[in-house]
């Protein structure tokens, strides 16, 4: 490792030279001193420099220097001059095409936005429906999905302006620098590619100098055969019992999307004839009652149990890994678990010394973002396991059609692109912070669940990339439950009281046919009748003028008008299937990569959800503490200390002599 000796050097941070140090570095920003020890020695990745704002600094010396970069969590990488990665950095210095580093706000774009919503505030979607020629260019087609954006509250004047705050914000170069392999997720130094996940098996998506597909289909091709091995009877249980239940073992993205896609496949037709027999179930939550309820009525001699997490050291995870395990092994001894737990993660050192044989494991990649991870072995393997690999393999084929329109139709008729902006517009411009997700297929009921995650980690951000804070506010609030069922809970807030965006998403063909003689429409063509009125009600309303000339008492007039005027998007799918589900799920993830690009923000990390995390630790060591030597509560704020020493007194302290595992007698009857 090269090193530096020198005794005086120069800082540049945050470009202002600030001091002159010998053998140490200080760094300084607008908020406080770092010190970078051992300067002698220092030409190596892992300096710890926490709060330093700066993304990008420089120390020089005479003739000399060595740079750094910082990178996630305050690491700062260094490099000595005149090595090879000095002129890495030196080339990175000049910004890469995608880099923004302006606020977006600031921008023309921006501007003309703003002073165009005057004239957006002066219209009305009644009156905005009436134009033909607009409604026709606002419903795109793309391979059988119909997607009608003629409810937002916009004109083509609107989508031109949307259009140039795109090539403001560099969209095109942010999707090129994605699809490219660029570590556009700076924070932690990690290309985004989970659209090579899907890429087909000749397909070239290069990351870090290497085509990233060959290992792809290595893995894809190993679930297939441990699938297939699985369902034939090949692969059998310590007792040999062919394994029919499969638990997989998540949270968050490891957890969501395959639910998702799990419930869509359910119940359509040729998915249950492949399930038949099988099961799936999910564990994902640490309450105890999760575990109840997945492994009620399962025995561990036809179970098989995958543990799916990212990083295999989530805390919910891996304490119901351990939790299956010992549920296992009471039952089947310790070398059962090699027959009966298998493992998804990028992190096979953990897996293996959790006591899962890397044979059984099934890697992903750290450019997969856990909540884009569902079209990894994440899903891909338990899916495979409930309908087998092939009919997996057509939800694959489904979201590479919509990535493919993504990357290559010009932004103007790019649908992820188009629902983007209009999502930008919604929330930053017309100031409605939330959307709803209206899946009138309940088959998609955890449509709005998983997209949840997908939206809210990825743009719920409140600085830029670079760091600076967002001078407007970014990120969507999602919620959502099918049609028609969310008609009769929250809908009245949607029609009458906030303006919230809904996504109407609709089917062609119902997965199951139900018509009855003498009804009046098929069940199906009942519920899609909802699914169309509710999209003109929101934007046509109804006034006090059509209410007193139908009659209504004066007195309740203002109570039944609808103000109308509310946008809305509705996505007609041609039916309910593993390809149609796949191309709804894609249209998502880029329509919510396409806010953050233009937003500005990283949509890639999500450091926000490690403060929780570990207060949650100092909780642990302190219950454990209580509970087995009686310690006190301390170290807390009243209002904390208050609770949990109610916690605490409200259930009896563990006793040190005797222990035993202790299960629920549901999940683990009586001999
Ligand atoms: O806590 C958030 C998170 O890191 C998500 O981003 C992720 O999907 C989830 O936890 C699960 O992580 P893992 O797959 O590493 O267990």
């Amino acid at each position: 490792m090269a090193s530096v000796a020198c005794s005086r050097v120069g800082v540049k941070a945050g470009g202002c030279l600030h001091s002159t140090i010998d053998r140490s570095l200080e760094i300084e920003d607008e908020r406080r001193s770092i010190n970078v020890p051992q300067l002698n020695n220092f030409a190596v990745s892992g300096l710890k420099a926490t709060g330093l704002r700066t993304s990008r600094w420089k120390v020089c010396e005479t003739g000399k220097g060595v740079r750094g970069q910082r990178l996630r969590g305050g690491v700062i990488k260094m490099a000595i001059a005149d090595s090879p990665a000095w002129n890495k950095y030196q080339e990175q210095e000049q910004e890469p095409e995608h880099v923004s580093r302006k606020a977006i706000s600031d921008s023309l774009a921006w501007k003309q936005l703003q002073q165009h919503m005057s004239e957006i505030k002066k219209t009305h979607l009644r009156e905005l429906m009436k134009d033909e020629q607009r409604c026709k260019s606002m419903i795109k087609e793309v391979d059988g999905i119909v997607v009608d954006y003629s409810r937002q509250r916009a004109t083509l004047e609107t989508v031109e302006k949307l259009l140039s705050l795109a090539e403001e914000a560099k969209l095109s170069e942010k999707i090129n620098a994605m699809w490219s392999g660029k570590h556009i997720n700076a924070t932690e130094d990690r290309a985004v590619l989970h659209v090579a996940l899907r890429a087909p098996r000749d397909a070239e998506i290069m990351c870090d100098g290497k085509n990233v597909v060959p290992e792809v289909w290595g893995t894809l091709d190993k679930i297939k055969d441990f699938s297939e091995r699985v369902r034939s009877g090949k692969w059998i249980g310590a007792t040999g019992k062919v394994l029919t239940d499969v638990v997989a073992i998540g949270i968050g993205g490891s957890f969501l999307g395959p639910l998702f896609v799990h419930n869509a496949l359910e119940t359509e037709p040729a998915c249950e004839e492949l399930a038949k027999g099988r099961s799936l179930r999910f564990l994902s939550n640490v309450d105890p009652v999760d575990a109840s309820i997945a492994l009620k009525g399962l025995d561990p001699e036809t179970t098989l149990v995958v543990v799916v997490s990212k990083t295999f050291t989530t805390a919910e995870t891996m304490l119901n890994a351990r939790t299956c395990r010992a549920w296992i092994t009471s039952k089947l001894g310790v070398d059962a678990v090699s027959k009966h737990m298998v493992a998804v993660s990028t992190n096979l050192k953990l897996v293996e010394e959790f006591g899962i044989d890397p044979k059984n494991a099934f890697a992903f990649w750290d450019w997969v973002g856990g909540r884009y991870s569902v079209t990894s072995a994440v899903g891909v393997l338990p899916l495979s396991l409930q309908y087998g690999f092939d009919k997996v393999e057509e939800f694959l084929k489904g979201t590479w059609s919509m990535d493919e329109h993504f990357r290559n139709t010009p932004l103007k008729s790019n649908i992820p692109v188009l629902l983007g902006l209009l999502s930008v517009w919604n929330v930053t411009f017309l100031g409605c912070p939330a959307r709803a997700i209206l899946p009138y297929s309940q088959a998609l009921q955890k449509l709005a669940p998983h997209i949840q995650q997908v939206s809210m980690e990825s743009n719920g951000k409140g600085v830029a990339i670079d760091g600076s804070p967002l001078p407007f506010e970014a990120g969507e609030i999602e919620f959502g439950e099918p049609g028609t069922n969310g008609q009769h809970s929250f809908y009245q807030l949607i029609h009458q009281g906030r303006v919230v965006p809904c996504d109407f998403i609709g089917a062609v063909k119902s997965q199951k046919s139900v018509y009855m003689v003498g009804e009046k429409v098929s069940n199906h063509d009942e519920l899609m009748s909802n699914f169309f009125a509710q999209a003109d009600a929101l934007a046509n309303g109804k006034s006090s003028e059509d209410l007193k000339a139908e009659g209504v008492p004066a007195s309740l007039v203002p109570h039944k008008v609808f103000t109308g005027n509310r946008p809305s998007l509705s996505i007609l799918l041609p039916n309910v299937d593993a390809f149609t589900v796949g191309q709804l799920l894609s249209l998502y993830e880029n329509r919510i990569a396409v806010q953050g690009f233009i937003w500005n923000v990283n949509s890639f990390d999500q450091w926000g959800v490690e403060l929780g995390k570990s207060l949650a630790s100092r909780v642990r060591s302190q219950l454990n503490a209580a509970r087995t030597k009686e310690a006190a509560v301390e170290g807390f704020n009243y209002s904390t200390t208050f609770l949990l020493q109610h916690y605490l007194k409200g259930k009896t302290p563990v006793q040190s002599s005797n222990l035993v595992n202790l299960f629920p007698s549901e999940i683990f009857p009586a001999a």
